[in-house]
């Protein structure tokens, strides 16, 4: 898989058309998809699908293969151990991924503090256990969270993300004990702030003010954040606001719960996004690209607070599976060696975006931090008003030139930009090369 990316069809080809009709008869809507495109194997930064096409890949499956489609040491290690053991049940009798991996993310994550951690099948699931270990700590039920968030789609973790439609529309999301306020958007502040650093003083400003209206702080458990809001938009707070709402939890005795669902396993070029704010929080929840797209969820956090909680009060049948949890520690030993690669990619992507950026009126804003990169589509950059529309159809001209991209964003007007960190400079090259001539041709339309 050399040549990329190489079209031999139109997207999709005849074999993928016949498989994907599997879908639309067996396959209810709601599980949305964003390309057409059926993957037969998929490498490193490519995917090859049914049809022979290869395919750049600017998505890691939402963040999910930060370290590549399928690295040789994880496949190695996911194969390794189901010969030996694909489950006993953590809660039947113990096994050493499990606990290895738990002793790996204490030792790596921040805080010098006691920690423990304990592993679930999905990232809502350790919202969910986060919350619900900081509620029974606490006991109160107070979460607050943000605007624009996106913490998953169980009744609670959907009752916590921000955006209605399509997430809560319908199901009723009304999990109660939750108060949520804006999030300092600098390109979009509530607040109408002059600079990031007066939105982040606005945001804390209004949480504070919020322990008199909304809820006291004697029923408030914890406060739940993204570091960089994801499906949000890619919203990187100014730092004031992160090391903001570590004083609000400390002076309030809160929880603070920092979800790096989608920022965590290296994505920002750190191994936790949080360590770009010089902050540390008092529970971390991971999954996505903890196990290179292996099924393991995480909750990492002060001992006090995890080991609070009586026997059997948390875990489950499937959490941090032998299988899994090798292939988590197989992951982050590529990702420790990736960081520096992760970050040199980083300051590449941000050269191209200037370039974009200087070259296209209708990219508003361009941000991100490290290789966790992302566009923001406007219909002209003084009114700033969201170009949903642009922004599918750059995701569509791109597609068509074997690219494969996604968006985010509460106006569904973002274009994340979140190829492996592993990828290589000639990769990225053709890949902003796609995404400059996608723009053009989309923007040709307007
Ligand atoms: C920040 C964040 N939290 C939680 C989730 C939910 O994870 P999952 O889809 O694995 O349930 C996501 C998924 O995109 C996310 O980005």
């Amino acid at each position: 898989m050399n040549d990329i990316p190489k079209l031999l069809t139109d997207l999709p080809g005849p074999k993928s058309r016949k498989v994907l009709s599997l879908r639309q008869d067996y396959v209810p809507k709601g599980v949305y998809e964003t390309a057409p495109v059926v993957v037969k194997k998929a490498k490193g930064a490519l995917i090859e699908d049914l049809d022979g096409n290869i395919l750049l890949d600017f998505t890691s499956g939402i963040a999910v293969v930060n370290v590549g489609h399928a690295p040789d040491e994880v496949v190695d290690a996911i194969s390794t151990q189901a010969e030996k053991l694909i489950h006993s049940c953590i809660h039947v009798a113990s096994y050493e991924p499990y606990l290895n991996l738990a002793k790996k993310l204490v030792e790596i994550s921040p805080g010098d503090f006691p920690k423990m951690a304990f592993f679930l099948n999905s990232g809502a699931e350790a919202i969910e256990n986060a919350v619900k270990v900081a509620r029974y700590f606490k006991r109160k039920i107070g979460i607050i969270a943000f605007e624009n968030a996106f913490h998953g789609r169980t009744l609670l973790t959907m009752s916590l993300t921000s955006k209605y439609r399509p997430y809560k529309l319908g199901f009723y999301a009304y999990s109660p004990g939750i108060v949520r306020y804006p999030y300092p958007y600098p390109y979009r502040c509530p607040f109408k702030s002059k600079s990031p650093e007066e939105c982040a003083y606005a945001t804390l400003e209004f949480i504070e003010r919020g322990f008199a209206t909304y809820i006291d702080p004697e029923e408030t458990a914890a406060i739940l954040f993204e570091p960089v809001q994801g499906e949000g938009g890619y919203i990187v707070p100014p730092p004031e606001f992160v090391k903001g709402l570590r004083e609000i939890a400390d002076k309030y005795g809160l929880v603070l719960i920092n979800d790096e669902v989608q920022t965590g396993m290296g994505r920002t070029g750190k191994m936790f996004a949080i360590e770009h704010f010089n902050t540390v929080p008092d529970m971390i929840t991971l999954a996505k690209s903890l196990a290179s797209g292996m099924p393991i969820s995480a909750v990492v956090g002060r001992k006090e607070i995890l080991d609070s909680v009586h026997a059997g009060g948390i875990g489950g049948t499937f959490g941090g599976n032998p299988v899994c949890a090798a292939a988590a520690l197989a992951t982050i030993d590529i990702i420790e060696k990736s960081l520096s690669h992760a970050e040199k990619i980083g300051h590449e992507m941000d050269k191209r975006l200037k370039e974009l950026y200087d070259k296209h009126e209708v990219i508003g804003e361009y941000r991100g931090l490290g290789p966790m990169k992302a566009i923001e589509l406007v219909e002209d950059r003084k009114s700033k008003r969201p170009a949903k529309d642009l922004t599918n159809g750059i995701v569509k001209e791109a597609l068509k030139r074997g690219l494969l991209l996604l968006t985010a964003g509460i106006y569904g007007n973002v274009i994340r930009i979140v190829p492996p960190i592993t990828i290589s400079l000639e990769q990225l090259d053709i890949g902003f090369s796609i995404l400059d001539e996608a723009i053009r041709e989309a923007s040709k339309g307007v």
